[in-house]
């Protein structure tokens, strides 16, 4: 039996992440693939959430349906994982029945035990350390701006949490420079960030850590940001007083290139994390951002559920 890919990490693509996102590109402006090519015709997919979602439970049911194929939403409470059944054994079982299942929740635990009893592709939709969904939109929509993605240089400012880990790995994936301003105590995973060094060494990117918003910010040509407090960490109230200071704000963003982009994953939170002067100015692209997490994921699911229809599809452009 070949060994079933998953994607738990946005590093769980290899050296194939960067074709994954041309491939994404490619059939976002490719008007006649709605219609002609469904690579998941037959197929179905089941996508559990064991936390709320908006844009990851959407695009995967559209993005699904494009494909051809079914889409079954498994919302925690309605499923017997986590009360009277393991998730390994819900893994086993939903493999007999599905072809990929994505899968949101708390601990990264969760998924990797999932994917260590799924004989079909899981795909992390969000786990309390990583979100490589999230990432592989947000360097597909740095890439619809910037095809050769050189010049780019990604600021973080906020937290140093799952969607940090993700894009940090991206970026040094692809060669993207990277800087991220977190407070002290907030720092990235140490794991993660070793990881990331590794990958950076081989494609060039720079990675740098700083406490200084500013810092990062000066000269970058995207800005990103997102919650200070993330789902399951609502009872940390007295964490948003250590964000004093990391706002990205018009006086924040004004330290970037003009033609800077502003990237949040969404939801924001408005006036805490992001101004509305900044997330609403001709500068934020975080619409496009959110669409193209649709894109992307049809690209991803082709590539691990029917890898001969993503390498057919390629050689057609
Ligand atoms: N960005 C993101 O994952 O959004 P949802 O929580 O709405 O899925
Ligand atoms: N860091 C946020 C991302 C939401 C898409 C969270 O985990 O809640």
């Amino acid at each position: 039996m070949t060994e079933v890919q998953h994607l738990l990490a946005i590093d769980d693509l290899g050296e194939d992440f960067r074709e994954i996102l041309q491939w994404a590109i490619q059939f976002k402006q490719d008007p006649d693939t709605d219609y002609d090519f469904k690579p998941l015709d037959e197929l179905s997919i089941g996508c559990i959430y064991e936390k709320p979602s908006t844009r990851t439970r959407v695009s995967f049911e559209v993005g699904i349906h494009k494909l051809g194929g079914q889409a079954l939403t498994l919302l925690k409470g309605d499923i017997q994982m986590g009360k009277s059944e393991s998730i390994a054994d819900t893994g086993a079982v939903l493999s007999r029945f599905l072809d990929g299942i994505t899968y949101r929740c708390f601990g990264h635990d969760m998924v990797t035990t999932l994917a260590e009893s799924a004989t079909v592709p899981v795909i992390n939709a969000l786990s309390d350390e990583h979100h490589p969904c999230q990432a592989a939109a947000d360097l597909m929509t740095i890439m619809e701006r910037n095809p050769t993605l050189e010049g780019e240089r990604v600021a973080w400012v906020g937290d140093g949490n799952n969607v940090l880990h993700d894009l940090m790995l991206a970026c040094a994936m692809l060669g993207v420079d990277c800087t991220w301003a977190v407070p002290k105590g907030y720092e990235p995973s140490k794991e993660v960030v070793e990881r990331a060094t590794l990958l950076a060494e081989k494609s060039g990117a720079k990675l740098v850590q700083t406490h200084d918003p500013v810092k990062a910010c000066k000269g970058a040509s995207i800005i990103y940001t997102d919650v200070f407090i993330s789902m399951g960490e609502e009872h940390l109230t007295d964490k948003m007083s250590d964000f004093d200071g990391f706002q990205v704000n018009e006086a924040l963003v004004s330290h970037a290139k003009s033609d800077y982009g502003f990237m949040h994953c969404l939801p924001a939170h408005r006036g805490e994390e992001v101004t509305d002067a900044v997330i609403d100015s001709a500068n934020s692209i975080v619409f496009d951002q959110a669409e193209n997490r649709m894109w992307a994921q049809m690209s991803i699911l082709t590539y691990l559920c029917n890898p001969a229809a993503f390498h057919a599809y390629k050689e057609l452009y």
